[in-house]
This record gives C-alpha cells, sequence and structure tokens, in this order.
C-alpha cells in the first residue's frame, strides 16, 4: 500500500430534523452572521424564515444575502462581501447547494481580504488568511459535496472562466447534512446533483491521487447512487433514498477533498464558464458517455468494478469485457434517471468545440486522469458527445 494523507476538520452533522441545530452551530463560531441563500423564491421562504428564527432563538444578530445564482458570479461574490462588511458579521452561513455554500466561502474571503475573491484563485500565490471568515453550511441538495470541502467555484463572466478557491481555510467549521430538506428538490435537479455525486466518486477512484482511504468511500458513494438515485428521482419523498443519497454525497465530497476530480470535471467547469446556464451535473452527464469510452483501457480493472456495481450482470465477465461495456452501463444509468443529454441539448453549438476543448485543459484536473488527454483528443470526444450519429441518438 502507498503512503498517503487524509485531513478533514469539518464537523458533520447528518440526519434528519438536524436543522434545529443551526443556530447552536452558528453560534458556537459568531455572533453577527450573514445567510447566504439563492433569492427568496415561494418554495424556500419557510425554511429561510425557519432558519433566521433558529439564529435569533440562539442570540444571533442575522442579515440575509439573497442574490445567489446558479454558478455564481464575481459580482455575486462582491454584492455579497459588501452586505457582509456593511453587517460586520463575523460568521458567514451557506443555505442551500453548492452554489449557495461556494457563494459563502467566497463571501467569506473577498469581506476579509483587499481585492476580490477572483484574487485569491487556487494557482494564485496571494491566498486567504486566517482572516477568512468561518463558514457554517447547510446542504439542500445532495450533489456538489461542498459541505465537506476546502472548494468554492466562481465565475467571472468578463472573463468567461470559471475558476476555483481551494485553501483549507475554506472547509466549513460546522456542516448539518438534513435529508429531510432535499425532499423538495425537483425531479431534474435531483437526477443532475445526484449525477454529480457519481462523478466525484468515480473520478476520485479512478484518480491515481486517490487513497485506501477514499477508494473506500467513492465506492460506497457509487453502490448507494446507483441503488437510490433512480427512487429519488421517481419520488422526492422518499426519504430513505433520499438520506442514502445525503450520505452518498457526503461520502463523495471528502473523497474530493482528498483525491480530486479529472478529465470530466475539466470540460464540465469550462461548459458552465463559457455556458453559464448550464447545470453542472448535466454538462457532466453530456460528456461521461465518450468519457468512458475513450477512458476504460487505462483503468480497466477500476471500470470493471464500477461497471459491475452499476450492471450486476456484468459480474460473470472478465475485468477486460466488464470495462469495456461500463460506457453503455452509464448510458443505461443516465436513461433510467432521465438525463441523457447530448451537447446539442445544452445548446452548445459544434462551432465552438475547439474553443471548448482548449478551456477543458486549463484546470490542472485532467492531468489525474488515467488517460492524459491533449486538446485534439479532448475535441474527438466532445465531438462524440453531439448526437450527429445515429448510434448517439438515444432518445
Ligand atoms: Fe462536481
Amino acid at each position: 500500500m502507498n503512503n498517503f494523507n487524509y485531513f478533514q476538520p469539518t464537523e458533520i452533522r447528518f440526519g434528519g430534523g438536524r436543522l434545529s441545530e443551526v443556530g447552536a452551530a452558528v453560534s458556537r463560531w459568531g455572533r453577527r452572521c450573514l445567510l447566504v441563500t439563492v433569492p427568496e423564491f415561494p418554495e424556500f421562504s419557510s425554511l429561510f424564515k425557519k432558519v433566521k428564527d433558529l439564529l435569533k432563538t440562539s442570540g444571533v444578530d442575522v442579515a440575509h444575502f439573497p442574490g445567489v445564482t446558479p454558478n455564481p458570479t464575481t459580482g455575486v461574490i462582491t454584492a455579497g462581501a459588501r452586505l457582509a462588511k456593511e453587517h460586520r458579521a463575523d460568521v458567514i452561513l451557506g443555505l442551500g447547494g453548492g452554489s449557495s455554500m461556494d457563494a459563502a466561502k467566497a463571501i467569506a474571503v473577498e469581506a476579509t481580504h483587499p481585492g476580490t475573491a477572483w484574487d485569491y484563485l487556487f494557482f494564485r500565490e496571494k491566498q486567504p488568511t486566517a482572516a477568512t471568515l468561518p463558514i457554517v453550511t447547510v446542504t439542500t441538495t445532495s450533489g456538489t459535496g461542498s459541505q465537506v470541502t476546502q472548494v468554492a467555484v466562481v465565475t467571472n463572466p468578463a472573463e468567461k472562466n470559471k475558476s476555483a478557491l481551494y485553501n483549507s481555510l475554506l472547509y466549513p467549521k460546522i456542516s448539518i447534512v438534513d435529508p429531510e430538506l432535499v425532499r423538495t428538490a425537483p425531479p431534474s435537479v435531483t437526477a443532475s446533483t445526484g449525477f454529480d455525486v457519481f462523478a466525484h466518486a468515480f473520478e476520485s477512484y479512478i484518480n491515481p491521487a486517490g487513497s485506501p482511504y477514499t477508494d473506500l468511500m467513492a465506492l460506497e458513494a457509487i453502490r448507494l447512487v446507483s441503488r437510490y438515485l433512480p427512487n429519488a428521482v421517481t419520488d422526492g419523498n422518499d426519504l430513505e433514498a433520499r438520506t442514502s443519497m445525503a450520505w452518498a454525497d457526503t461520502l463523495a465530497g471528502l473523497c474530493i477533498a482528498n483525491s480530486g476530480v479529472t478529465l470530466p470535471h475539466g470540460i464540465g467547469m469550462a461548459i458552465s464558464g463559457i455556458y453559464p446556464h448550464v447545470a453542472h451535473g448535466r454538462a457532466l452527464a453530456a460528456v461521461y458517455p465518450a468519457m468512458m469510452r475513450y477512458t476504460f483501457l487505462a483503468a480497466e480493472a477500476e471500470f470493471a468494478v464500477v461497471a459491475r456495481i452499476l450492471d450486476p450482470a456484468l459480474k460473470s465477465l472478465s475485468d477486460c469485457e466488464a470495462a469495456r461495456r461500463a460506457g453503455e452501463a452509464v448510458d443505461r444509468f443516465l436513461e433510467d434517471i432521465n438525463l441523457w443529454t447530448r451537447l446539442e441539448d445544452l445548446g452548445i453549438p459544434e462551432a465552438e468545440v475547439r474553443r471548448l476543448a482548449e478551456a477543458s485543459l486549463i484546470l490542472p484536473d485532467y492531468r489525474n486522469h488515467p488517460r492524459v488527454a491533449n486538446v485534439s483528443e479532448v475535441f474527438d470526444l466532445l465531438n462524440e458527445s453531439f448526437c450527429d450519429k445515429p448510434e448517439n441518438k438515444r432518445k
């Protein structure tokens, strides 16, 4: 066994009804809280009110920033940081899906440092300091794993670029994962965020930076997604499925915090950077079928294991044959959760593929893919992800 490190400082409070602890959790870290959420749509208003009441009961003075958008932009972060400073916030609470949690993390940096959060991206010399405000999260989707990671993804519309802050100071101090909050997520959100969980676990498992620790969690996450995501999509009130997906999401987040993602996330980040309207999980779904076929020979044993989880009928086949059929297993899984997607379904013109291929290799994640791609290989892979061939037309 190779040497490995494992680090995880977030206190996880998992289980139905744990939202009731939000006031106590936040007040452990501060008394003046900025609550960061999406706009107050009718379906969220009672949750937002409940959280504000719980905070007030615990003696926390709360200001609400309801300005988060999907793929939060630099402008969103700056507006939130301005309110944090006006309120003299000493703790940030991210309530929502990955966008709200990532925005909370980036706001915690921008409110306490010169310049903007974009100045503190993972590759810059300047990095967040201990002045970063403590972050607490309450997750309402089962997708990004952001509740247990040190990553905050931000989109810069002026540069048409999506990148990330990545720093240990961004681990939430406390994360409440209450599966009852996920019940209201509609089927399309459940499917795309749930597929993101699969992608995190899969890319961690095939990642050379993985360890026996992350492999254990990744395979359990893949088993849970395979078994429970179709049920969660079909019946949002299936609490067993919701709880299993919340656990899978947390496990997969713990994986990527320690091993990381690979090529598909590089492509997915490029897609949402150029086309911010595209949901992250849907972008991944569009490229996974071609990626599986492009990669399987470079990681046969791992692909075989995952293929057999998705399709137990492959257990009788050799590793070589099971790995070869992993792509078909993913196709069927995507169809089962109504997420079979082609790039043209996302509104991406074929003329943009070259630019997209180049942007896919900006982040370093692709270097940890079992088969390290160059631009022309990504170009081919993206072209395979259009519906221009009869065999690609699956719906
Ligand atoms: Fe992801």
